[in-house]
């Protein structure tokens, strides 16, 4: 059985001491033991203050982005050892916004989850087809496209240790949720993905989350899916109720 996995993906939004609230909040009101994975994901700026607030809990932290290299001289950039000293675990990686703004590809995606896996972090990697690759029944091309790629040269304990975020670019803040029978069928499809590229093992252990728009009135059904195992909530989660209720569902 996965454990499920609810992610906040603060994007960029909350100062620093915003931030500090919404963290305090959720650490209050969070109540289900060690039953569920919570990470929060805040901006770079927030990592450290967010991490003294949670510090003790069970709940994880995690980057929304870093740089392949290890370090040196590329201004702006985050690295994986920088993230883990703030005290990250988990990293977001190849979120459709900063392949769509920041020209982010599958390539780049896969040197980023190699970095993250060398150094400790567990990478949260998004797929997800655009509203016009839906229309063109092109949604299942783009995710094996978008996985395979993803996970080049990759060995079976590698694969195994990520988190796979099905995100359909169409879903992603516009309020229009993908039904539950489209969110069960993508991530039954990359499930069979990893089992094609890997084994049943790698298949069965991957964790992989559902986002776009999931608020906590559509939540307990998405997460009741056989093979939707955790959300990465944008929107919903800068509400601390919000998010609780989505944790609760
Ligand atoms: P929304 O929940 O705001 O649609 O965002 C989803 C998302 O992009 C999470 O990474």
């Amino acid at each position: 059985m996965r454990k499920r996995i609810i992610a906040g993906n603060w994007k960029m939004n909350k100062t620093v001491d915003e931030a500090l609230e919404l963290a305090a909040a959720i650490k209050e009101g969070i109540k289900t033991g060690d039953k569920i994975d919570v990470v929060l994901c805040p901006p770079f700026t927030d990592v450290t203050a967010v991490a003294l607030v949670i510090q003790n809990t069970r709940i994880g932290l995690g980057g929304q982005n870093l740089h392949w290299e290890e370090k040196g001289a590329f201004t702006g950039e985050i690295s994986a050892a920088m993230l883990r000293s703030a005290g990250c675990e988990y990293v977001i990686i190849g979120h459709s916004e900063r392949r769509q703004y920041f020209h982010e590809t599958d390539e780049t995606v896969n040197r980023k989850i190699k970095t993250a896996l060398s150094a400790g972090l567990r990478p949260i990697v998004c797929v997800g087809e655009t509203l016009k690759e839906r229309e063109d029944n092109l949604t299942e091309r783009v995710l094996e496209t978008q996985v395979e790629g993803c996970l080049a040269g990759l060995t079976a304990g590698q694969a195994a240790e990520i988190i796979l975020a099905y995100e359909p670019v169409w879903a992603i803040g516009t309020g229009v949720v993908a039904t539950v029978e489209q969110a069960q069928a993508a991530h039954q499809y990359i499930r069979d993905l990893l089992f094609k590229l890997y084994d049943r093992t790698v298949a069965d252990r991957v964790r992989i989350q559902y986002g776009g728009s999931m608020k906590p009135d559509n939540s307990g059904q998405l997460l009741a899916q056989p093979d939707i195992d955790g959300g990465l909530v944008g929107g919903a989660s800068l509400d601390a109720q919000s998010f609780l209720d989505i944790i609760h569902s």
